[in-house]
């Protein structure tokens, strides 16, 4: 079984639009297995977007993803990080698909409403990052 860490980000959290992109991800057949809101601050910003790191829009990612709270969240299921990525679409909320969560919920490409993981080595990174074991339930 593979597992993803997704994020809701801050422009999709204040707008209301969390249950929608959790339902969807759930609607398509993936297992939400933990939950929870945060403030993310500056130095786990910058940990879980440390492969951005000297990039030109890494202050500018560090700086929204700490203006307002996020909401996390595992899913499991066979595929999972593909099959999550091919939901959320393409990182231009713009070039994204129709149908995909990006395009429906993103603002631009930064702000563009969803993280997923990339890889099954970032996924289980990324998940240490914001949940203990004992949080993640099966
Ligand atoms: P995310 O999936 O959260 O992972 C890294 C983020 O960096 C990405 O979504 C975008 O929000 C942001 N990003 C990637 N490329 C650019 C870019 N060229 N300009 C601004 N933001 C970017």
């Amino acid at each position: 079984m593979e597992r993803s860490l997704v994020l809701v980000k801050p422009i999709a959290t204040e707008r209301g639009l969390a249950g929608a992109i959790i339902g969807r991800i759930q609607g398509a057949g993936l297992k939400l297995t933990a939950l929870r809101m945060l403030h993310m601050d500056k130095a786990m910003a910058e940990q879980h977007y440390a492969v951005h790191k000297g990039k030109p829009f890494f202050n500018d990612l560090v700086e929204h993803i700490t203006s307002k709270p996020v909401i996390a969240a595992v899913f499991e299921g066979e595929g999972a990080i593909e099959r999550i990525r091919k939901l959320v679409g393409a990182t231009d909320p713009a070039k994204a698909e129709p149908g995909t969560i990006r395009r429906d919920y993103g603002l631009d490409i930064r702000r563009n409403s969803t993280h997923a993981s990339d890889s099954p080595e970032n996924a289980e990174k990324e998940i240490a990052i914001f949940f203990k074991d004992k949080e993640i339930f099966r």
